[in-house]
């Protein structure tokens, strides 16, 4: 028996499996508002049969967008179309989650099919990007961010607030703060993007001080009875990680005990200096190890979508949710596909009722499909 397959709880919300269709941008939003491309996107993998699918990294501030096509929570006229996504994941049998964020020194670029690179200064496509500090990241993202004063970071927080009412406002039952991938929350984490002589820089309790709050402020706005996640930065790959691996640990359990109920265990990328180990499941050890050294529910995706090595994450108690990217644009039924090898019961039963009747006719009757 499959324990793929297997409902998975937290707080007042369970999933159907232990499978999450991970938060992938789809650069297809108009001043941030959700489109149909995002409806019938989203709905499509739901009724693919993961558990939880977590719409794509929502800007809590029109600065805060990757790109000019990436959706955002920062005006109540975007919660419309983002609660019709919410219902038809839902509808579809799956936990509607949703990623905030802010892009910070990464904001301000182009789409990545054309370029990925920093808007160029002077187009009234790009905009003043905002950072711990007046560093740009590099290489192909060269443009200078403002460094924030404390107001600004002040209004930063209550702009991931506002945007945490808006997202439940939408009717999302799991929210994922991204602090992760080198935008705004993880550039402050970094001592490679945080250069800060205040109470926001330094040591790791200054570094991390901004995520801390962060989560606090949320709290406030997101039901306790519902989850409140985070996707951290666990490692950088440059050699270091071991070094800084107590102080992660550390943020972790400081965030644990502020309320934050599950980590989805991802990579730093806070400057163009990691080797990333590429191979399947590569950072699974790393997200078991922070499971049990924090003693933190966890998630984590990243190459971990090979059949064997997802069961085996969660069959032999590595971590609690899997989740899956690339896979899922593929083939929007790939739990079917799991099922199926994993001999799970009834693997139709994955999808929808106008699709699983005639799979599982054909199947008893000539074996095929
Ligand atoms: C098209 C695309 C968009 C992505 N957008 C996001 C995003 O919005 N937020 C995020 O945290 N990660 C994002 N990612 C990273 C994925 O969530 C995931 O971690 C990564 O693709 C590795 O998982 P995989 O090996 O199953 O694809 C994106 C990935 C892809 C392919």
């Amino acid at each position: 028996m499959s324990k793929l397959f297997t409902p998975y709880t937290l707080k007042d919300v369970t999933l159907r499996n232990r499978i999450a269709v991970a938060p992938m941008c789809q650069y297809r939003a108009i001043e941030g508002h959700v489109t149909d491309w995002h409806l019938a996107h989203y709905t499509s993998l739901a009724r693919g049969g993961a558990g939880l699918v977590i719409v794509e990294a929502t800007a809590v501030s029109p600065e805060g967008r990757i790109t000019p096509g990436c959706t955002g929570l920062w005006e109540d006229a975007q919660i419309e179309g983002l609660a019709r996504i919410a219902a038809a994941i839902r509808d579809a049998g799956a936990v509607p989650g949703i990623q905030i964020g802010h892009a910070g020194r990464k904001a301000s670029a182009n789409l990545p099919w054309e370029g990925d690179d920093h808007i160029l200064e002077g187009d009234p496509r790009g905009w003043q990007t905002i950072a711990p500090s007046a560093q740009a990241f590099g290489g192909a993202l060269s443009k200078v961010p403002h460094e924030m004063d404390l107001s600004e970071i002040v209004r930063v927080q209550s702009n991931f607030a506002a945007a945490a009412r808006r997202a439940r406002a939408a009717g999302f039952e799991w929210l994922e703060l991204h602090f992760a991938h080198g935008y705004l929350a993880s550039s402050f984490a970094s001592a490679y993007s945080n250069h800060r002589t205040d109470a926001y820089g330094g040591d790791a309790e200054g570094r991390y001080r901004f995520l801390v709050e962060t989560l606090a402020a949320v709290r406030e706005e997101w039901p306790e009875r519902l989850p409140l996640t985070a996707r951290m930065g666990l490692m950088e790959f440059d050699g270091q990680d071991e070094d800084r691996w107590d102080e992660t640990v550390g943020a972790v359990e400081k965030l644990k005990s502020g309320g934050l109920d599950l980590v989805s265990a991802s990579m730093a990328f806070s400057a163009p200096v990691g080797r990333v180990p590429w191979g399947p499941a590569f950072l699974m050890p790393t997200a078991a190890r922070l499971r049990d050294e924090a003693g933190i529910p966890v998630s984590s995706a990243w190459l971990l979508d090979a059949p064997s090595d997802a069961e085996r994450a969660i069959a032999d108690d590595h971590i609690d949710i899997v989740m899956m990217a690339r896979a899922f644009l593929a083939n929007p039924h790939y739990p079917y596909h799991l099922a199926l090898t994993l001999g799970a019961t009834r693997p139709a039963w994955t999808l929808p009722a106008p699709y699983a009747h005639w799979l599982t006719r054909y199947r008893a009757n000539n074996g095929g499909l």
